[in-house]
C-alpha cells in the first residue's frame, strides 16, 4: 500500500478533534495518535496540572506547536462548562469535526450488598453523565445548528459486553455506553452524526492500577490482574497506544464513513477466550 493511499484513507489533516478526559492514560495516546495523523486536538481535563502534563507529553512525542493543541479545564459532566468548552475550542482551532469521550474509570470493588449507594451514583455520573451524556448532547446540538456532521468516539469497556466481578456500578455504566452509542448512532445518522465506541481490554491506568498491580517494583499482579492475563488469549495487558488505530479508523470519514453505532474491542482476545 503506497503512504499516498494510507494517508488518503486514514490522515486527519485539517481535522479538529475534541477530547474530554484528554488528560487521561488513554486519552493522552489518543491525542498523540490524531496529532500524528495531522488533526488539531483540544484536551479537556479537570485540572491545569493534568492539562499540562498532557500538553507537554504532545509537545515531546508529536511535536505539536501550540496551533496544533489547545487544552481547557473543564467538567465534562457540566453542560454550562461543556458548552464553553466547544466554544473556546473551536475559536482557538477551527470547527470540531470529532469528539472523543474518554471521561472515566472506575473505585474499588466490594460485594453487591455492601455498596454504598451515593458511590455507586457517582461512579454512573462519572462515566455515564460525563462520560458520554453531557458531552454528547452538547456537540450533537452544535453541529445541528451548524448543519456539519462529525463523529463521536466513546470508551467503552470489557463489561459492556460480560460482568467483570465486584465493579457493579462501572459494570452497569459501561453496559450503558455501548446501549447509548448504539441508541444515538440511529438517533443522529440522519444528521451525518457518527457514533461509535471502542472498548479496551485491560490497560495499567491510574483509575485501576490499585486492582491490578499489586507491587510496582516488581511488577507482581493482584489476584485480579493474573487473572485477567489468565483470561487473555494474548497474555499481556493492552498498552494505552494500542487504541489508536481504532481511533484513528472510527475518525476517519474516508475510512468509516458508513461505520456507526459499533463498538470494536481491542482486547487481546478476552471476549473470545474459551476452554
Ligand atoms: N484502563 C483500562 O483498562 C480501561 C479499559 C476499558 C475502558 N477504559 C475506559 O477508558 C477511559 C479512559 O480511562 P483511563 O484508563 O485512561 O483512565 P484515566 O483515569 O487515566 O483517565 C480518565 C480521565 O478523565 C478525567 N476526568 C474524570 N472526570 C472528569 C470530568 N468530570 N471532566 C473532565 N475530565 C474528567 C480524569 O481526571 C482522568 O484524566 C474511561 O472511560 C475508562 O473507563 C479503561
Amino acid at each position: 500500500m503506497s503512504d499516498v493511499y494510507a494517508t488518503e484513507l486514514f490522515g486527519l489533516d485539517g481535522q479538529v478533534v475534541l477530547l474530554a478526559g484528554g488528560a487521561g492514560t488513554i486519552a493522552t495516546e489518543l491525542a498523540i495518535g490524531f496529532r500524528r495523523a495531522g488533526a488539531r486536538v483540544a484536551i479537556w481535563s479537570r485540572s491545569q496540572a493534568s492539562v499540562d502534563t498532557a500538553l507537554t507529553r504532545l509537545r515531546e512525542e508529536a511535536g505539536s506547536d501550540e496551533e496544533g493543541a489547545v487544552g481547557l479545564v473543564v467538567d465534562a459532566g457540566s453542560e454550562e462548562a461543556v458548552d464553553a468548552a466547544i466554544a473556546e475550542s473551536a475559536a482557538a482551532l477551527g470547527e470540531p469535526d470529532v469528539l472523543v469521550n474518554a471521561v472515566g474509570g472506575n473505585r474499588g470493588k466490594g460485594p453487591f450488598e455492601e455498596l454504598e449507594v451515593e458511590a455507586f451514583e457517582e461512579i454512573l455520573r462519572l462515566n455515564l453523565v460525563a462520560g458520554l451524556v453531557v458531552p454528547t448532547k452538547l456537540i450533537a446540538r452544535y453541529w445541528k445548528a451548524a448543519g456539519r456532521g462529525g463523529a463521536i468516539i466513546n470508551i467503552a469497556s470489557m463489561t459492556s459486553y460480560r460482568p467483570l466481578s465486584g465493579v457493579w456500578a462501572y459494570g452497569a455504566a459501561k453496559a450503558g455506553v455501548m446501549n447509548l452509542t448504539a441508541a444515538t448512532a440511529k438517533e443522529y445518522a440522519a444528521d451525518g452524526i457518527r457514533v461509535n465506541a471502542i472498548a479496551p481490554g485491560f490497560v495499567v491506568a491510574e483509575q485501576n492500577r490499585r486492582l491490578l498491580v499489586a507491587d510496582e517494583a516488581s511488577g507482581k499482579l493482584t489476584e485480579r490482574g493474573a487473572s485477567i492475563i489468565a483470561r487473555t488469549p494474548m497474555g499481556r495487558f493492552a498498552e494505552a497506544r494500542e487504541m489508536c488505530g481504532a481511533a484513528l479508523f472510527l475518525a476517519s470519514r474516508a475510512a468509516a464513513g458508513f461505520v456507526t453505532g459499533v463498538t470494536i474491542p481491542v482486547d487481546g482476545g478476552f471476549l473470545v477466550d474459551n476452554v
